[in-house]
């Protein structure tokens, strides 16, 4: 029975940490396309394989992703050259094998293969970062008609005091909980 509440309370606690961790992490770094890296998708039928990757993430400013690649590029272009697939003057351009980029501003991203043929083929990705959480004061005064920012995104202080109650209810005490 000990046994078990323990187990229990050890099993919060990790979910509780990780909550924390998501909520107040400075920065997370992402591996693009795991083992396989940044490379034409394999499957024909995966397409679209790096942007269903990347619509599964949540990008936030300053966050960093990892290309790792052979005998290939990595080229941020622009939406038109998305599109067309080919870039003569890319945003950034890398082709050392292992790129850490870091998203240094939200909005859109976009990412092509530099080889000639393999954007075709999949080897392209859209990265959307979302909006800071705390629009900056003052400034912004104005609104209303202009303000576009912060229409989602309610976090952190009622998140994490939701989940200091939640630790509340389940252990009394968290400190009781750290010492034990
Ligand atoms: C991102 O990093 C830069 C430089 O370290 C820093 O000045 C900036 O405040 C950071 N932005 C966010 C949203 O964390
Ligand atoms: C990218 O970041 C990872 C982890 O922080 C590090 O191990 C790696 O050496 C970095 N790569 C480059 C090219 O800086
Ligand atoms: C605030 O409103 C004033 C007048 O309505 C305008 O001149 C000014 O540019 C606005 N500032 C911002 C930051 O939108």
């Amino acid at each position: 029975m000990a046994a078990l509440s323990t187990c229990r309370s050890v099993l919060l606690f990790l979910i509780l940490f990780i909550f924390l961790q998501a909520l107040f992490v400075a920065s997370t770094e992402f591996e693009v396309g795991g083992d396989d890296g940044w490379a034409i998708p394999k499957s024909k039928n995966v397409e679209d394989m790096y942007n269903q990757w990347a619509s599964k993430n949540r990008f936030k400013v300053n966050d960093t992703i990892n290309f790792k690649y052979e005998k290939d590029s990595l080229m941020e272009v622009n939406e038109d050259e998305y599109k067309k697939c080919k870039s003569s003057q890319p945003l950034f351009f890398a082709n050392n094998g292992n790129t850490n980029f870091t998203l240094d501003r939200p909005g859109l991203f976009y990412f092509i293969s530099g080889v000639s043929g393999h954007c075709q083929r999949g080897q392209k990705m859209i990265i959307k970062v979302i909006e800071p959480q705390s629009p900056p004061p003052a400034t912004s005064q104005n609104s209303t008609a202009h303000s576009r920012s912060s229409k989602t995104i309610p976090m952190p202080v009622s998140g994490s005091s939701l989940i200091f109650a939640v630790v509340m209810t389940f252990f009394g005490s968290p400190l009781a909980l750290i010492v034990q």
